[in-house]
């Protein structure tokens, strides 16, 4: 609303008002950072691997002098760590027990629209939802949320969202190979999870979910969790740790990097391993957007991984609500001995090889608040139809001056430039979400095909949206459906309305 009003000047004047967090130092790290379980499953005879998630209502201390009433999955605050290999069969059997009708999104995932999760699959309270899928994709480090349309941002927010792990037997991301060592992966110990999030909390200990901080992203808050631990400290045992990123936030872009600018291998990214390590001193991940990185201590050392402002090669001229706050996010302490660490594999994953030659389409999305090409979010209109087996380029663009993300379900993509130039180290893996700024135009490929088991007559669509989850929810969402070759590539619906 604020921007549809106000326009340009507002958000800008807002933006400034909003500009200073400034927290750096005043974190203790007193705490030990929790680690999210792995969640229990059991095989059936088919080879089945069955999961439970029970979404719940409960309360968490994060140091405000009131516990604050959070939601969780099987527990207060986020959920356990689904894991699964290529190849196996998976249901996941999701009971709503928060009395808000929501739904669990498989983020990143490739599977039939129908076991998606995103708006139309509805799971109302007391009822239970069962869907299974194959899984038909490289070792990766996925994440599950809720997805309710206009809902997204308060039951994100509230808790509800935990991590989804996918194995390879023949990734070096998950056991060592005849071509050499393995990358870190005994989880918890040096494959460490980190679900990064900020929050408001009021004077009463309850997250604020709509109030003093809103700005033209959303919501910004000044208190960073860590696996749900405010001030955490991790407690680290080997001589690499590999840990697993996740921007969880509702608005927040994070830059990570160490307080003393050690560099770190960056290893994966949304859709799984890169092609080979590139030492990197900082990474920014948007909101949904993950980044698996392997840090190297020596005994007895400490550093801070934080969140610095924006860099100007992302930002430019345009630094906006939160891009210039420095935050406080996890203290590394190494213990005086460290368990050795095998050396870092060369190669990863053969690089993503989606030729935009082959295009058969290129469309543009530009993205603003509340709209996608001017067009709100409608559940009943299909705003693009694509044909298995296609590749399509797809040309991404910020239209109102606020920065934007773009994550498109079910596939994961190649960006092909940002702004005319190559994609920087951090995008040139498999990506499922990806940063448009003001000003940047983003071009990626994308090859799809239709999943096992996708019911090919029901055309139901999948998701492409800004996952800042207040554009979200205010309609900066679309759909499309995948359907089988031979069908056709088309705009049905949104032809006629666009303006
Ligand atoms: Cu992580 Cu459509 O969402
Ligand atoms: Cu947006």
């Amino acid at each position: 609303a604020v921007l549809a009003v106000g326009g340009f000047a507002v958000f800008i004047a807002v933006s400034l008002l909003n500009a200073k967090v400034d927290t750096v130092g005043t974190v203790d790290f007193d705490r030990p950072l929790a680690v999210p379980p792995l969640a229990e499953s059991r095989v059936e005879a088919d080879g089945t691997r069955v999961f439970a998630l029970r979404m719940q209502e409960g309360e968490s201390d994060f140091g405000a002098p009131r516990p604050t009433p959070t939601w969780g999955f099987d527990g207060d605050f986020l959920g356990p760590t689904l894991r699964a290999t290529r190849g196996e069969k998976v249901r996941v059997e999701v009971t709503n027990d928060v009395g808000e009708t929501s739904t669990v999104h498989w983020h990143g995932m490739h599977l039939p629209p129908a076991m998606d999760g995103g708006p139309h699959q509805a799971i109302a309270p007391g009822t239970t939802w069962k869907p299974h899928w194959t899984i038909d994709q490289p070792a990766a480090t996925l994440w599950y949320h809720p997805h309710p349309h206009g809902e997204t941002a308060a039951h994100v927010r509230r808790g509800l969202a935990g991590m989804f792990v996918l194995d390879d037997a023949g990734s070096p991301g998950t056991t060592s190979t005849d071509d050499g060592p393995a990358l870190p992966h005994t989880y918890g110990v040096d494959d460490v999870p980190l679900i990064v999030q900020d929050v408001q909390l009021e004077d009463d200990g309850r997250l604020d979910e709509n109030g003093s901080f809103l700005s033209p992203v959303g919501l910004l808050g000044d208190t960073i969790l860590v696996n749900g631990t405010p001030g955490p400290y991790d407690e680290v045992t080997a001589e690499r740790t590999r840990y697993r990123l996740l921007n969880a936030s509702s608005a927040r872009t994070f830059t990570f990097t160490f307080s003393d600018r050690r560099s770190f291998a960056l290893v994966g990214t949304d859709g799984g391993l890169v092609e080979q390590p590139s030492q990197l001193e900082e990474i920014v991940l948007t909101p949904g957007e993950r980044a698996e990185i392997v840090v190297t201590m020596e005994p007895g050392e400490r550093t801070v991984l934080r969140s610095a402002p924006l860099p100007e090669r992302v930002a430019d001229s345009n630094r906006l609500a939160g891009d210039d706050d420095h935050l406080d996010v996890l203290e590394l302490r190494a213990a005086d001995r460290l368990t050795p660490s095998a050396p870092l594999p060369r190669r990863l994953a053969p690089a993503p090889d989606v030729d935009p030659d082959d295009a058969v389409r290129t469309r543009a999305f530009a993205v603003s608040s509340q709209a996608i090409n001017g067009l709100e979010m409608d559940m009943s209109r299909i705003d693009a139809q694509v044909e298995a087996g296609t590749t399509e380029i797809w040309e991404l663009s910020a239209r109102d001056g606020s920065p934007h993300n773009f994550h498109v379900h079910d596939v994961q993509f190649q960006v092909l430039d940002v702004d005319g130039e190559e994609p920087s180290p951090d995008q040139r893996g498999w990506k499922d979400t990806v940063s448009v700024r003001p000003g940047k135009q983003v071009r990626v490929a994308l090859r799809f095909d239709l999943p096992a088991g996708t019911d090919e007559a029901a055309d139901t669509p999948y998701m492409f949206h800004c996952h800042l989850l207040r554009h979200e929810d205010a309609g900066a969402m679309g759909q499309f459906v995948v359907v089988p070759a031979g069908r056709g590539s088309d705009t049905p619906d949104a032809s006629d309305e666009a303006s």
